[in-house]
């Protein structure tokens, strides 16, 4: 189901217009990264997805919902929102009726809340943990937690705030691995990421956002390579990015298969 903005504008209570006119379309099964410095917007645009913030003008799309006609509670059937700090997400005595909390919200009937917990525990390699209290776990797996009582959803679109902040390099990969999953399920991915590696390890599409508005939409290779634009957003390209720039590369590269293949043309 395709996610349609239309120039968006948010202002929150104390004044501050955190949006200043966002128009963007995203396609079912696209998988996109969102960058850009502290502040830009990007929590508060992703917010406005499942409805838990609305437009102050303009207007936000899922499929044919207009996210004003619909509460947050009927957006969870297309969009599963994993918070950036997982705290705020988990709430549940055990990981088991943690990730079975939103199947059910949703009314499915018992066997099929049954198979998505499974499936959701097993692509989170939590299956060994269900009968934790998440807050006996570190905040590594509290992560992973928060992702799998959102998987378990089966949601269209799935929504990730800054997954990889704060985890260490075998649980990057874990996250990594879910993205892979997701995406062979033809499941939409928007996820807002500081770790610009693994934006250009994982996403083909970048949208990079700077005050309230999008600098840059494009193919990674294309968004990743523009150098200058990124840093007035303090982003900088992957190294390998930048290496390449620096060599007089004819294409943007951004991993080593790409640097080696450029490099031997
Ligand atoms: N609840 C809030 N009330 C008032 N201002 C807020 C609130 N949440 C965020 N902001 C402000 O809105 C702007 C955008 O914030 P945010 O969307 O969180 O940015 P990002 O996720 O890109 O770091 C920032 O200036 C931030 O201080
Ligand atoms: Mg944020």
């Amino acid at each position: 189901m395709n996610i349609i903005i239309r120039d968006l504008r948010f202002t929150y209570p104390t004044g501050l217009e955190a949006l200043r006119g966002i128009s963007l379309t995203i396609a079912p099964g696209e998988q996109v990264a969102i960058v850009g410095q502290n502040g830009a917007g990007k929590t508060t645009l992703v917010k406005h997805l499942n409805g838990l913030l609305q437009p102050t003008q303009g207007s936000v799309h899922i499929g044919d919902w207009d996210t004003r006609q619909h509460p947050v509670s009927k957006l969870a059937v297309r969009v599963g929102y994993v918070f950036q700090n997982p705290d705020e997400q988990l709430f549940s005595q055990n990981v088991g009726m943690e990730v079975a909390f939103g199947p059910k919200n949703l009314g499915y009937p018992a066997e099929k809340v049954d198979a998505l917990v499974k499936d959701a525990l097993a692509l989170t390699e939590l299956s060994e943990k269900t009968e934790t209290n998440p807050y006996d776990l570190s905040s590594t797996w509290r992560k992973m937690v928060a992702l799998a009582s959102i998987i378990s959803m089966d949601t269209d679109i799935v929504i990730l705030d800054e997954p990889t902040t704060g985890q260490d390099a075998v649980n990057v990969r874990r996250i990594a691995h879910v993205i892979a999953a997701l995406r062979e399920r033809g499941k939409t991915v928007i996820t807002i990421t500081h770790d610009i590696d693994f934006c250009a390890e994982n996403f083909e599409r970048v949208i990079a956002m700077s005050q309230g508005q999008i600098l840059l939409d494009g193919p990674a290779n294309e968004v990743l390579g523009q150098e200058e634009i990124l840093a007035t957003t303090y982003v900088d390209p992957p190294q390998l990015t930048r290496l390449g720039l620096r060599l007089g590369l004819k294409e943007t590269v951004r991993n080593q298969e790409e640097f080696l293949t450029a490099i031997r043309k």
